[in-house]
Order: structure tokens, then sequence, then C-alpha cells
């Protein structure tokens, strides 16, 4: 007799493996593998699948060069919201499948209400599954969003096969599940937001999706202790990935685009918390910037880049007299660049942090990831040590390598007409990010901006002496 096969799944990310262990072999994660038995794939399921799959490919498998193929420029509606319009790359493509993460509480349901009411309103049917909420309490966020009016349908559904019947019999164009962990199928037996069920349900609603060309957004909470089947699970099956971020404490909330089969990836969308909902900010740089009345020390201003679009935000470093272990701790930038920088700034600057606590912070909850923070981190953690503020209207960017040398950052013009047009007054910069014959259209871009291209630490640090 054939033994039950027995299977664990990684709940943060979907990995199998035949026995237990008490990390998963795929990513690492502890304490995340679950048991669950496989379900004998009926044959009709696995027939429709491949012929769901063989219908997006040519129907006869012609042969054709790249060049002669008509590369279809996708249709895609605007959702009215500017700023994740802008993630999405241009609006929601028919047919695609939109994954948004995010903690519980951050603002995913808000946001995706706010954006069905204005497809609907736009005239393009609608349907909107609540699986957490009540009809009731949708009906009354709507009210408090001032959307009372909406004529969008909801369905408080959490059974994957009442939910598909209601897709199949109302066609909407645009349909969100709120949230795909609380969605079951009766066909396992799993509990829901196993990573079994997410992925099984995950995949029917795609399919069902593809099938009648609906634009498919399915919400997905993160969760810390694990609890639920992470959205990572689900990142290869669908189109585009949207993570929806922000400081618990600020009311900035950022959506950036982790994958995008429709548009660039690493586009930020940027959004204000507010009473009635969530508000596009158009110009987020003057967001992330605190508003000091004096500089202070510790301050520096970064030009970085998000996505495509420059973005100014305030690094701030703390250096402090430290105990038998020093601590080196950073909010929003990368631990091992800090040590990283600070080992740069001893060998080369002669500044030493080894006995010194440090601490430096991204404001206004901004994650950044680029070596382009490094000249700017270099500067504040540099200011605050000497208790010297960097000069009024400092801005900064650059990589900087472990021989000290300071490194071009791409898109540098850029970065500095958003820097001049904030009002920004001296900037300390990659020499190969100046250009060598300034045009005048680049002159009248960044006046008011007294520009110093280094090549090297020393020299950076040279000018805010
Ligand atoms: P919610 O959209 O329910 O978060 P999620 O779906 O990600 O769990 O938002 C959480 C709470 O924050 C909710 O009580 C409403 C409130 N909120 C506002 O008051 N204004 C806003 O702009 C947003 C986004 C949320
Ligand atoms: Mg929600």
């Amino acid at each position: 007799m054939a033994k039950d096969r027995t299977l664990y799944l990684c709940r943060a990310c979907g990995g199998s493996t035949p026995r237990w262990h008490g990390r998963c072999p795929h990513c690492g994660a502890w304490n995340t593998l679950e048991e669950t038995v496989p379900a004998p794939e009926p044959p009709a399921n696995a027939r429709a699948r491949f012929s769901a799959l063989r219908q997006g490919l040519a129907a006869e498998g012609t042969l054709a060069r790249l060049a002669d193929i008509e590369a279809a420029d996708v249709a895609r509606t605007p959702t009215g919201l500017a700023e994740l319009d802008r993630v999405l790359g241009g609006g929601v493509v028919p047919g695609a499948v939109v994954l948004i993460g995010g903690d519980p509480g951050i603002g995913k349901s808000t946001l995706l209400l706010q954006a069905l009411d204005a497809l609907q309103r736009a005239g393009l049917p609608t349907l909107y599954v609540t699986g957490e909420e009540s009809g009731a309490q949708v009906a009354l966020r709507a009210r408090r969003l001032g959307l009372g009016d909406s004529q969008m349908p909801v369905l408080a559904e959490i059974r994957l096969e009442a939910i598909l019947a209601t897709l199949r019999q109302q066609r909407p164009a645009v349909a969100v599940i709120d949230s795909i962990q609380t969605v079951y199928t009766e066909q396992l037996t799993s509990a829901p937001g196993s990573v079994a069920q997410v992925r099984e349900c995950a995949a029917l609603l795609t399919r069902a999706a593809k099938d009648s060309g609906a634009t498919l957004v399915l919400v997905g909470h993160v969760t810390k202790d694990g609890a639920l089947a992470g959205p990572r699970v689900l990142e290869h099956m669908v189109d585009t990935v949207l993570y929806f971020e922000g400081d618990a404490h600020s009311s900035f909330r950022l959506v950036r685009a982790i994958k995008n089969r429709f548009g660039a990836v690493s586009e930020l969308g940027v959004f204000a918390m507010t009473e009635r909902g969530l508000k596009g900010v158009g110009n987020p740089s003057a967001l992330f910037l605190s508003q000091h009345r004096e500089p202070v020390p510790g301050s520096c201003v970064l030009a970085t880049l998000e996505g495509t679009r420059p973005l100014l935000v305030e690094v701030q470093a703390l250096v402090d007299a430290g105990g038998p272990a020093p601590r080196r701790l950073s909010v929003g930038l990368e631990r091992d660049r800090l040590a990283m920088l600070l080992a740069v700034l001893h060998r080369h600057a002669g500044i030493a942090t080894g006995d010194q606590d440090v601490f430096v912070n991204a404001v206004g909850g901004v994650r950044i990831a680029e070596p382009a923070a490094d000249l700017a981190v270099l500067l504040a953690v540099a200011s605050s040590l000497r208790g010297r503020a960097l000069p009024r209207g400092f801005v900064a960017f650059g990589e900087v390598g472990l021989a000290g040398e300071v490194r071009p950052a791409q898109r540098g013009q850029e970065r500095l007409k958003e820097a001049a047009k904030l009002g920004m007054a001296v900037a300390v910069v990659p020499k190969a990010n100046l250009p060598r014959k300034p045009d005048a259209a680049f002159l009248r871009a960044t006046e008011g901006l007294t520009l110093h291209g280094v090549e090297r630490v020393e020299e950076a640090l040279e000018v805010v002496r």
C-alpha cells in the first residue's frame, strides 16, 4: 500500500521538503515549516491547467524573429490615485494579478477601497471581496473616507468556491481579495492562512483572472511571527508585487514595486494618512526633511533616488561615548555599510569612532539601500562627532569605497536639480557627477547651489571643515 506522502512547506518562502527541519533549507527561516498532506491532483484539473498554460502561448508555436513580433502595448486603466499608478507603471492591466503586501494596520484596505471606488466611479465594474471585515465594517470605513455613496459591490466571503462563482457571475474588470490569507478552499484540509491554502487559492484565483481578463488584486499580510503564510510564497505567481510600508509612528506611507511585469520596479509612491484616507504626496522631498530652524550637528540631507525619482531625505547621526562594547545602530540604512564607513572614516580621514556609540537614522521612515547614501552618512557622523553643524542648505550624495574614493552615483544631475529646486545651497558630490562643461540648461537648473565635486572622503570633509 502506498504510504501517505507528507510534505513540509515553509510559511515564509513556500519551499517544500520531505522531512521536517528546524530551519527551512530554502530560505533559512527558523520554525516556519508546517506539515501538509498534498492533495492528489485530479487529472481533469491538471489538464485544465495545461490548457490554460497553452492559451497563453502562440496557437501553433510558430517561430518568429523577435523584431517581427508586434510588441503589444498593454492597455492600462489609471486608478485615479496618481501615486499608486506610478508604481503600477501607469494603471491596472487587464488579466494581471497584483499582490499588495504589508504589515497589518498599515493601510492596505484603505488604499484599495479608495482605488476601487475611483475605478467604479470611472465606470469600470469592480468587486471588493472582504474576508477580514464584515460588509457593515467596510461600509463604515467607506463613510469615514467620504465614499458613503459608493456603488462598488462588496462581498463578505472567505470560501474560495463562492468567490469564484461571484467572479464568474459579476465579471468585474477589477477585483480585490482582502486578504488572500483568509480565503480557503474545501478541497484542502489545511487551515486558512497555511501555505498550502494560500498557494492553492491564489493559483485558482489567478487562473480565473487570466480567463476572464479581470485585474485581480490580492492583499497579503506580512506577519513577523510567521503565523500566516507570507506574501513571499506568492511572489513568483503574480505579475506585480507591491509592498506597502511606513513607520507605524509616522503618517507617511510608501508603496514600492518589488516586481512588475508591466512597468519599472523600485518605483515609489508616497501617501500621507489623513482622517479621510490616503492622499497622494506629489512632492515627497519636502516631506523627508525635518524642519530645523538652525542647522544642527549630525544632520545631512541626502539626494537619493527612489526608482527613477530623485528624493531628498535627511540622514541623522548621533555619535556618543559608548561603553565597553560600543553600539552601531541604523534605522533605514544598512548597518554593515555603516560599519564599513566608520572604518573608512578612521583609516582615511583619521576620525576615530572606535569607542563611541554610533546611531544613524533616515528621517520619515524611508529605507535607503543604495550605496550613494554613503557620503551623506559619513558627513553626518563626522558632523555629530565634531559637534559642528553642516552648512545651511547642505546636501550630499556619492558612494564611498574602501580606499576612501568617492564614486559617482546614477542620475547625479537629476539629484542636483531636485536639490536646487528645494532651495538647497551647498552640495558635496562625486566629481564624476558634475558635467565637465556645464551647459546653460544645467546652470539654470542648479542656480543657487554651490557645487563641490570631490574624489576622496578627505576632500569632502575639508569642504565642511
Ligand atoms: P487599514 O486600511 O485597515 O490597514 P490594513 O488593511 O493594512 O490592515 O488601516 C488601519 C487603520 O488605520 C484603520 O483603522 C483606518 C486607519 N487609517 C486612517 O485613519 N487613515 C488612513 O489614511 C489610513 C490608510 C488608515
Ligand atoms: Mg485590511
